[in-house]
């Protein structure tokens, strides 16, 4: 069941020279983990935002975000309101720039089941206790009484977590979420998340710069450039044969969660501003695989390739030629990121 779609997503500000997001096609479904990834700028947070209905402001929305049959764009305030107090929730990178720092953890759980839902406080309480527990925090109770400074990054993390399950959401929507936590306790979150999905049957969002991690842990990911998907496959997929690349340079120029650091490959350039644009694919100018001539001319469609969709004008030609200069593993799932130590 699809809890999550975009239909040509197209989000454009006035005063820049291309769109934020062009054209955007995306699903998720129940009990599914989806990865978005790319480089600083490319549109993810944008992307993920609009799965609320949140669009930046003087902005021109054009296309379609279903949340579980509701299209957000357009809605009214009472569709909007539903989509965002029952059927889906953000966690975000910083888990202490979501929470009031002079507020205790139980209130900071607590209230919206009160205020919103209308829950007497022992039936609140005895809910957010049962929510820490699940989202793997030791000693729920005790901690309910403690302010946000007396946690860790990685405990409010999970305390962040409990509170986008309290509207008992059947999507989640994860924006870069471990990546101020250290490496341990980023492979103890994602553990918690994935046993969330399983038990839970949530549809799972996971936006991140880190392709590796995406690999390590999503179903099928989908690789944005300059506000674009350029390439989405099923995860061994995409790990074991990039076909864009773009892929393919980000698997070079990321380290491997495990194993032997080899030597990383940047990609030349930078990405292209919202105050450029070209005619031709947005990636050209820093591709390695690039025809003058050809890729400086139209942006390329995205195109079924084998078990991927790719948009490259050279897709069907350099198919299978597009090798990353350390060859990855084709096991996408290195042990660090394994469902594991759980109870923490
Ligand atoms: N509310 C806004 N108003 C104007 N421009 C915006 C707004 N939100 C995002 N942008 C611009 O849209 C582009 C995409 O931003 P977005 O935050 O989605 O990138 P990102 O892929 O999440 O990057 P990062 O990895 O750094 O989080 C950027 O150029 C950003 O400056
Ligand atoms: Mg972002």
């Amino acid at each position: 069941m699809t809890l999550l779609a975009y239909e040509d997503l197209s989000v454009t500000l006035p005063h820049t020279a291309r769109p934020i997001l062009d054209g955007i096609g995306l699903s998720v479904s129940a009990g599914e983990t989806v990865a978005l990834v790319g480089e600083s700028g490319s549109g993810k947070s944008v992307t993920a935002r609009a799965a609320l209905g949140l669009f930046p402001a003087d902005a021109e929305v054009c296309g379609r975000v279903r949340v579980d049959g509701t299209d957000l764009v357009g809605a009214d305030a009472a569709s909007l309101r539903e989509v965002r107090t029952n059927k889906a929730a953000m966690i975000y990178q910083d888990p202490r720039a979501a929470i009031n720092p002079v507020r205790r953890v139980g209130d900071f759980l607590t209230e919206p089941l009160r205020l919103v839902h209308g829950w007497s406080k022992d039936r609140a309480n005895a809910r957010a206790v049962e929510l820490l527990g699940a989202a793997g925090l030791p000693d729920p109770a005790r901690h309910m009484r403690q302010y946000p400074h007396e946690l860790s990054g990685g405990m409010l993390q999970r305390v962040v977590i409990a509170a986008a399950l309290t509207a008992e959401p059947r999507l989640l929507l994860c924006d870069e979420p471990t990546t101020a936590l250290d490496v341990s306790t980023q492979a103890e979150i994602l553990a918690v998340l994935g046993r969330l999905r399983r038990e839970r049957g949530l549809g799972l969002l996971l936006i991140t710069h880190d392709i590796e991690l995406a690999a390590a842990v999503a179903d099928r990911v989908y690789v944005m450039y300059a506000g674009r998907i350029v390439e989405t496959a099923p995860v061994a997929e995409l790990f074991a044969t990039p076909r864009h690349p773009y892929t393919a340079g980000l698997l070079d120029s990321s380290p491997p969660l495990e194993g032997p650091l080899d030597r990383l490959t940047p990609i030349p350039g930078a990405p292209m501003g919202l105050r450029e644009s070209a005619p031709g694919c947005a990636f050209a100018p820093r591709c390695r695989f690039a025809e003058p001539g050809r890729c400086d001319r139209s942006a390329p469609p995205l195109l079924p390739h084998g078990p991927a969709e790719v948009a490259c004008h050279r897709a069907a030609e350099l198919d299978g030629r597009i090798r990353t200069a350390s060859p990855r593993t084709a096991s996408p799932r290195p042990a660090s990121v394994q469902p594991m130590k759980e109870g923490n």
